[in-house]
């Protein structure tokens, strides 16, 4: 019997988990077999290696290894795909066509997303599972075939047969054997693995050096929540080898390019969330990157002004009109009702989420907003706390009438105060 890491290094599977491992010794073991074989585990784990290990392991690897995606074809035409059809069997249909199942006699099928299959589909696959029949679409004739199937799919599949959307008959007869591949987050050891191979074959295909992770981006590469597995991970690589001209990747740059929706959020995220908390959490991410990006316009505004009167000494003159320049925008942020996390701006600057980075790459104002000289953001500072000091002095400490003089979201002015400790 072939050995794991043989079979390993022939499919390019990279990793030593001991969970993938004994997925692929599975595979292995049940391959010389003609039992049905069901893959399951997250998207972009790597189902589709297993259905054509066990192909090729098979008596029946001379024969014919058919891919079916169940999930693209309309729900209109797979039988038809599948069993083939009998001429005129419907509009269209001028000639007898044979299906899937006839071409692959002595062969294997691999069903994919088998979970997106229709209940009508879903009966004829039964039967040809139980006893090799099948009958094309619009004939009576009853036909043989011999075909090994494997299926995978990403989908709860006790879910889908609560939901009556699969038939739990079927589910058993194509999950005799069921191979379950972990999530990447789950095979913590082989991330840098991967990442270093994928960076090496970016590096050659676009001839470039490799890029290199520090040690710190590795430990962020391994916290991270991997939603997409090694489909996501290769993206991401991809992206990092061909973006970056400094080749030593350094976790502030690695962050940029990992969505902000994984275990490594700050607080607000847990491992065991569901769908609608991670969007929930998402959309107050969205809401403080937005608050973050008019602030940084105000503060663009007001280096503006003091750029252009030439000194400061003119800024303060001119305080009262110029509130009404800097702050005159309208601030989207009284939108945001969630509890303030004080003094969170330089932690979450520190995160960068991907849809920051495209705030960031599209919007000219933040990189004029980088180029201030530091010098003068802090006298900036100074002129910003100045007029808040004054607003709350002439409104006896109103917070709410202040911050409607200065045309920030009482939110904001809350965090002001606390940041200059008012
Ligand atoms: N262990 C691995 N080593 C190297 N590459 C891998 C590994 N696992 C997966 N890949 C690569 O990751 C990508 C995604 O894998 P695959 O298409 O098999 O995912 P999948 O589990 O079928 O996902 P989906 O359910 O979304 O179809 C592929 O390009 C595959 O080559
Ligand atoms: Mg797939």
């Amino acid at each position: 019997m072939e050995s794991v890491q043989a079979t390993k290094q022939r499919f390019g599977i990279i990793g030593n988990d001991p969970k993938l491992n004994r997925g692929i010794e599975k595979a292995i073991q049940v391959a010389p077999t003609d039992i049905s074989v069901l893959v399951t585990g997250e998207s972009g784990v790597g189902k589709e290696s297993i259905p054509k290990i066990i192909h090729s392991l098979s008596h029946r690897k001379h024969g014919k290894y058919i891919a079916v995606n169940c999930g693209a074809i309309p729900e209109g035409t797979i039988d038809s795909e599948l069993f083939g059809h009998e001429k005129g069997a419907f509009t269209g249909a001028t000639q007898t066509r044979s299906g899937y199942f006839e071409v692959a006699d002595g062969g294997t099928i691999f069903l994919d997303e088998v979970g997106e299959l229709p209940l009508t589909t879903q009966v004829r696959l039964l039967r040809v599972l139980e006893n090799g029949e099948f009958i094309k679409v619009g004939s009576s004739k009853v036909q043989k075939t011999n075909v090994r199937i494997v299926a995978a799919t990403n989908v709860n599949m006790f879910e889908a047969i609560k939901k009556e959307k699969f038939r739990e008959d079927l589910y058993y007869r194509l999950s005799t054997i069921e191979i379950l591949l972990p999530p990447l987050r789950e095979r913590k050891g082989d991330i840098h693995l991967l990442f270093r191979k994928f960076a090496s074959d970016f590096a050659l295909k676009y001839k470039m050096p490799t890029i290199r992770l520090s040690d710190e981006a590795v430990l962020l590469l391994e916290k991270y929540h991997w939603s997409g597995n090694i489909r996501q991970l290769r993206n991401i690589a991809e992206q990092v080898s061909v973006l970056e001209q400094n080749r030593l990747i350094s976790p502030q740059v690695l962050q940029g390019y990992l969505p902000n929706i994984g275990s490594n959020l700050p607080a607000v995220v847990s491992s065991n969330k569901s769908d609608s908390d991670f969007s929930n959490e998402r959309e107050i991410l969205y809401k403080v990157l937005f608050d973050m990006k008019s602030d940084l316009n105000d503060l663009k505004k007001l280096t503006m002004e003091l750029m252009q009167s030439g000194n400061s000494q003119q800024v303060q003159k001119d305080n009262e009109s110029l509130i009404q320049k800097i702050y005159g925008d309208p601030v989207e942020v009284d939108k945001v009702t969630y509890e303030e996390p004080v003094n969170h701006t330089p932690e979450i600057l520190q995160i960068p989420s991907s849809q920051e980075y495209t705030i960031k790459k599209e919007d000219d104002k933040y990189h004029f907003a980088e180029e201030i000289q530091e010098e003068e953001t802090l006298s900036l500072q100074d002129k910003e706390l100045e007029l808040i000091k004054k607003s709350l002095e002439r409104h006896k400490g109103k917070r709410k009438a202040a911050a409607e003089e200065l045309g920030i979201s009482e939110r904001t002015l809350y965090r002001k105060i606390k940041q200059y400790n008012l």
